[in-house]
């Protein structure tokens, strides 16, 4: 197979965000790398699928390895799979505090690893991760603190990394979204959700993907954490 098409690695892209990515990059003229656990085999000779949990290293090597045998490239790696658990602070549980932790930042941290280990290789790629607005723009209506530790963390050390690769072709950035509609929020909680944004509304999925696309193409962005969250971030 030719190596000279761009290759995507998305993780949590069997539905939401994730699935849109994988969409946006095929309709780019990448290959696409999609893994999730549930994810199923793909005809598309352009897809190669990776079911596991992203939380376990092996997983986010798999991923990698398999995408340079299948395609013989990484460019952009993606990191959009997580969770998010909304209890208050004193009732979270340690099996909750482990799977958040386990899927937003042991997600992220392997398969950052494996991918910018070939990018450096290749003299280029692009890590783009998923975050919150929450981190930066806490709210009383919605308790958020495993989300804050994990894609704070997530956050802080996509800037971290930027720094450290910055001369050698690798960009590192984060998108960081207000309540966006996706499965994760039951229609019936929608009205609440499009009242937390200064603009009175939900994003939608297309904003998220718009963002990730916009630090794709762009070779002078580095280190950035782009808010796509209807002025969240702004204040309310
Ligand atoms: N929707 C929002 O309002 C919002 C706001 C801010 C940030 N975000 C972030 O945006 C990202 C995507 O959110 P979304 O709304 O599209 O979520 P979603 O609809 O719940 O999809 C999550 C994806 O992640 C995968 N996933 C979950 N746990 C995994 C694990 N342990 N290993 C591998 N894959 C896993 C899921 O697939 P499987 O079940 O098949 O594993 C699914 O493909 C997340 O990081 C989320 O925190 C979302």
């Amino acid at each position: 197979m030719s190596t000279d098409r761009k290759v995507a690695v998305i993780t949590g892209a069997s539905q939401g965000i994730g699935a849109a990515l994988a969409d946006a990059y095929l309709e780019r003229n990448y290959r696409v790398v999609a893994v999730s656990r549930s994810i199923q085999p793909s005809n598309n000779p352009d897809v190669l699928t990776i079911a596991g949990d992203i939380g376990d290293p092996a997983t986010g090597r798999r991923a990698i390895d398999e995408a340079l045998a299948r395609f013989g490239r990484v460019d952009t790696l993606v990191n959009n799979a997580g969770i998010f658990v909304a209890v208050p602070f004193t009732q979270y549980t340690a099996d909750q505090y482990a799977q958040v932790l386990s899927t937003n930042v042991n997600g992220f941290f392997f398969i950052t690893q494996a991918a910018i280990e070939a990018m450096e290789k290749q003299g280029s790629g692009h890590v783009v991760s998923i975050t919150t607005t929450l981190v930066d723009h806490p709210t009383a209506k919605v308790p958020s603190v495993l989300a804050s530790l994990s894609k704070g963390g997530v956050a802080a050390a996509s800037k971290s990394l930027a720094i450290e690769y910055a001369t050698r072709g690798i960009r590192v950035n984060a998108v960081s979204p207000g309540i966006i509609k996706t499965p994760l929020h039951p229609v019936d909680t929608h009205e609440f959700l499009s009242a937390l944004h200064p603009v009175g509304r939900m994003g939608d999925i297309e904003d998220v993907v718009g963002a990730v696309l916009y630090l794709e193409n762009a070779p002078f962005v580095t280190g950035e954490t782009l808010h796509v969250d209807g002025g969240q971030i702004a204040g309310f």
